[in-house]
């Protein structure tokens, strides 16, 4: 019998199912499996099921003689070295789809919360700042209307396209860019630039490649409209933190909401974490009971697929399958 090594327990049933396929070595603990012990477990397996915590670099591909298949619990893949996988003809699995809706909900919540000022307003209430003598006032807690803004979506896959619908919604014009050219209905395609200085929403939906790494960098963050609200629930590696916290404290921008980071978990300097004006979570875009038992299940129709010796049904380099 095959053997496979799953970095992580799973919600559901996904394991249980996935062991009647194979010799299952589950890691237990809920802390991320050293790098050391990852290479050492996985010199007798031929699967590795995954997390986007586990980084799967070309050094540990060519330690892992034995290894055939990868499946990752993430739709994103910028944790793994995927040329080295390709080159070994070893398919990696994703989770893309069943996620979507989960991630696009996050993303309008961090809208939302950021243009309303949501936390803000928690935080004043609980620590009783809520005076009596200033019961309510026409300028307490300002923020901005959704309705009747322009939101610009970087990024038209099948979460841009969820934001997008969500947010005709709530009211708000819509534009977007993306990588390669796409026509999303009711969804205006602008050049990136120009995305930058229409938009008073700014939502970041794209995947994390060495195209994309560092896309809303110092420049781009100079160019966006004044008083926007950049919302990023796609990879840290895109914004730069540094570049956006100068914006936010220099009133650039109105807010950000921010549930991914260049470093996770954060560091402590991190100086996001020091401003009221953003609305942090940590890395929950599909954190779902849902979509995570989705998720595991198609994590794990990967691997089953992989060790019955066919196609995975989401398949992030089919090339590797040739004319199969
Ligand atoms: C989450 O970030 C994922 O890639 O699934």
């Amino acid at each position: 019998m095959k053997k496979v090594f799953a970095s992580s327990r799973l919600p559901g049933d996904a394991l249980s199912r996935l062991a009647e396929h194979c010799e299952l070595d589950t890691w237990e603990s809920d802390s991320p499996v050293p790098p050391a012990v990852l290479r050492d477990r996985l010199q007798a397996c031929e699967g590795l099921l995954c997390l986007l915590t586990n980084r799967i670099d070309a050094d540990l591909v060519a330690a892992c003689t034995r290894l055939r298949f990868v499946s990752s619990m993430s739709v994103g893949v910028d944790h793994v070295d995927l040329d080295a996988l390709t080159r070994r003809g070893i398919p990696l699995g994703n989770t893309p789809g069943v996620l979507v809706d989960t991630t696009a909900d996050l993303t309008l919540a961090l809208m939302l919360a950021a243009a309303r000022r949501i936390p803000e307003a928690d935080r004043f209430v609980r620590e009783g700042r809520w005076d009596p003598a200033a019961p309510w006032h026409p300028n307490m807690f300002v923020g901005r209307d959704l309705a009747g803004a322009t939101l610009g979506i970087v990024g038209l896959g099948a979460i841009g396209q969820a934001v997008a619908r969500r947010a005709a919604g709530f009211g708000m014009h819509l534009l977007g860019w993306n990588r390669s050219p796409r026509e999303v209905r009711g969804v205006q395609v602008l050049a990136f630039n120009e995305l930058l200085a229409e938009s008073d929403f700014l939502s970041v939906n794209v995947a994390l490649t060495p195209d994309t790494r560092n896309l809303l960098g110092r420049d781009a963050i100079a160019r966006m409209k004044p008083g926007a609200v950049l919302v990023n629930t796609a990879r840290g590696g895109i914004v730069d933190e540094q570049a956006l916290a100068e914006a936010l404290v220099a009133g650039r921008l109105f807010a950000a909401g921010v549930d991914v980071f260049g470093r996770e978990p954060v560091e402590p300097d991190n100086p996001l974490l020091g401003l009221s004006n953003v609305v942090l979570a940590p890395h929950i875009g599909s954190a779902s009971q849902r979509t995570r038992e989705r998720m595991a299940a198609l994590a794990v129709d990967n691997l089953v697929a992989a060790l019955n010796g066919d196609p995975m049904p989401q398949c992030v380099n089919p090339e590797v399958y040739g004319s199969l």
